[in-house]
């Protein structure tokens, strides 16, 4: 039988702690809320008042369960108001000897057989255990933020928790109705470990002015389908908290330079930007702790203005391959009314091509989505070529034929000599230099890449390439059209990866090291990601959806160009792959697609 808790603790009603209390009392029991100043203890009070009024406008709680559960809650400033309760969890700033002062002081306050837990995401657990007499009843419950919405719990058992004290905090997270994994007391644990390295890496690419903040954003959520950009998610957990979360785990987690903070983190920490928290961090928010993003002096001006910008006029697009890229990026074109010459290696191609084209436009009638006439009109403005020289008088070409470089540059040659001046020659290459392109012809300020995400008809992302000889002119044509198609251009520089690709394979990669460590199951592992931070699919669902082959290669590719040690393909991805398991397509990869 595992232990019933009437009455926990909570020290720190800070981003986390709040949250927690609310979590807490919700689900009836009753919470002493402890902060260190009578300001700080309204401050939590304001903070849990605000989340438990909006989620009452927003229906999702009874008014009567709000008093309820504000009723519930015990507030009171000082440890010593701690001596009667079960369990406390302590949610402090992420400063070791902080944690280890106020354990030191819990062990004195609390009864003998209270339970104590830290929700820390990066310190270790057992180096806070050792301040009390009682280690083997400390452990880690990390809550993810926001704690009332997020469901997953890591339970983090030392090397002396008791097995007791383990099981009694499962049930209680079932009792809280959320899912728990439990783990042993690893820098970051599992999420964070997965996370982190990847918001370092996003706050580095702002740093450098690599991508505007929007577009980083944009490029996740839209490319990848998270709940919300990189930058917005480190505004959500505090700038302070994260640059010493990244800087216990590169201390911790054997001084993996991605998780060296960057030093703009630092900067803005100091300046007091900490995010929602304090009104400004990486946006500006309506008040402190406000989630409502204002405008600001970074906030790029409408797009309308920006277009009138010097993009050229395109009326007409020539697109060249007949894969699945070029088959979707013809149907979106189409649809978005401009003219369209296609070209294709010969009158068979383009007739599957065109079949394709035809066959995915009607689905689009028969959901209702697209009306009959539309779906002709759209049609008829495709013209089926197997010859270049019909590119002669096109504004635009997207070229989307094999991922060599020879074969790509010898096209963009042949378009050299054939296209009009003033034309925008742009490649969907996913992992060759753009640059390299742009060369081989005679006019490189022209050349641009449309990264174009699959299915092109429905993932509203284009990565919008531009090289160190791409002229505004041709980048400004470039977010016109993508504007025009309906999709969100986000503009970036010519780098291995561009922004989506840069950012996710390195984190399912790191998952791959986490699995082969046995830190960890791909089960638990998914399921952390999933729930613990939003993500559509958990990482070894994603892999094997893209192909292990595939993210082999692309990891390789960000390696060579970047040489940073943390991105060297993790060598159970290379096993996998040598051996076959490629994922869904071959029926295997890291799970068994056969008998699903
Ligand atoms: N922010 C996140 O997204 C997140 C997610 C999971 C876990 N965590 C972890 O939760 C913990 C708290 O982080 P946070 O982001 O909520 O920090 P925060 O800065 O928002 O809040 C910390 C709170 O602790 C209070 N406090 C400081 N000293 C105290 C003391 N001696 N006694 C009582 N209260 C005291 C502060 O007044 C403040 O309100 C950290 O260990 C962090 O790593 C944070």
């Amino acid at each position: 039988m595992a232990r019933e808790f009437t009455r926990v603790g909570v020290v720190g009603l800070g981003t986390m702690g709040a949250g927690i209390v609310e979590v807490f009392a919700r689900n009836g029991l009753d919470v002493t809320a402890v902060e260190i100043s009578d300001a700080a203890l309204e401050r939590g009070r304001a903070t849990l008042t605000s989340s438990t009024d909006r989620a009452v406008a927003k229906g999702k709680l009874a008014e009567a369960d709000r008093d309820a559960l504000m009723s519930r809650v015990d507030f009171r400033v000082g440890l010593d108001a701690l001596h009667d309760v079960d369990l406390v969890i302590e949610a402090v700033p992420e400063h070791l000897d902080l944690k280890q002062r106020i354990f030191a002081e819990l062990d004195r306050v609390c009864k003998p057989e209270t339970i104590l837990a830290t929700n820390t995401s990066s310190l270790s657990v057992t180096e806070i255990s050792v301040a009390t007499t009682r280690p083997n009843q400390v452990i880690g419950i990390h809550f993810f933020n926001p704690a009332p919405v997020m469901k997953l719990v890591e339970v983090v058992r030392t090397v002396v928790t008791s097995a007791e004290v383990v099981a009694d905090v499962e049930a209680l997270c079932e009792r809280l109705g959320k899912v728990d994994v439990t783990i042993s007391d690893r820098a970051g644990f599992i999420a964070n470990a997965l996370l982190f390295g990847y918001l370092n890496h996003a706050v580095g690419m702002f740093e450098a002015r690599y991508a505007t903040r929007e577009d980083i954003d944009a490029a996740m959520k839209l490319g990848c389908g998270l709940p919300m950009g990189p930058l917005a998610l480190m505004d959500l957990i505090g700038l302070d908290t994260a640059y010493e979360i990244l800087d216990t785990m590169y201390r911790r987690g054997g001084r993996d330079r991605r998780h060296a903070p960057a030093p703009l983190l630092k900067q803005m920490v100091t300046a007091g930007l900490l995010g929602r928290k304090s009104g400004r961090g990486f946006y500006t928010y309506e008040r402190p702790g406000s989630p409502k993003v204002v405008p600001d002096e970074h906030t790029p001006v409408a797009a309308d203005a920006a277009l009138a910008d010097g993009a050229r006029a395109v009326a007409k697009v020539g697109v060249v391959g007949s894969g699945t890229m070029a088959t979707g990026i013809i149907e979106v074109f189409a649809k978005a009314g401009y003219e369209i010459v296609s070209v294709t290696r010969g009158a068979e191609k383009s007739a599957k091509v065109c079949e394709a084209v035809k066959t995915s436009l009607n689905k689009g009638v028969v959901r209702g989505k697209l009306a009959e006439a539309d779906r002709d009109a759209a049609m008829g403005r495709i013209t089926w070529s197997a010859t270049l020289e019909h590119l002669a008088d096109v504004d635009l070409v997207v070229e989307a034929v094999v991922e060599e470089l020879s074969v790509k540059k010898a096209l963009f040659a042949s378009l050299d000599e054939i296209c009009k001046p003033g034309v925008v020659l742009a490649t969907t290459t996913s992992s060759l230099p753009v640059i390299d392109v742009a060369m081989a012809t005679q006019r490189p300020a022209d050349v641009i890449g449309l990264h174009f995400f699959n299915p092109a008809p429905i993932m509203p992302l284009v990565e919008v390439v531009r090289t160190i000889r791409t002229s505004a002119e041709t980048s400004a044509t470039a977010r016109a059209v993508c504007a025009a198609m309906g999709k969100t251009g986000v503009v970036c520089g010519d780098r291995s990866g561009f922004i989506v690709n840069a950012l996710l394979f390195p984190y399912l990669n790191d998952a791959v090291k986490m699995l082969e460590a046995s830190y960890s199951t791909a089960d638990d592992i998914d399921y952390a990601m999933k729930l613990g931070c939003g993500y559509p699919m958990g990482p070894f669902e994603l892999l094997d959806v893209v192909g292990l082959d595939v993210s082999l290669a692309i990891q390789r590719e960000l390696y060579l160009e970047l040489r940073e040690p943390g991105f060297a393909p993790a060598p159970l991805l290379e096993h996998l792959v040598t051996a076959g398991y490629l994922g869904r397509k071959s029926g295997r990869g890291f799970r068994d697609h056969t008998n699903r």
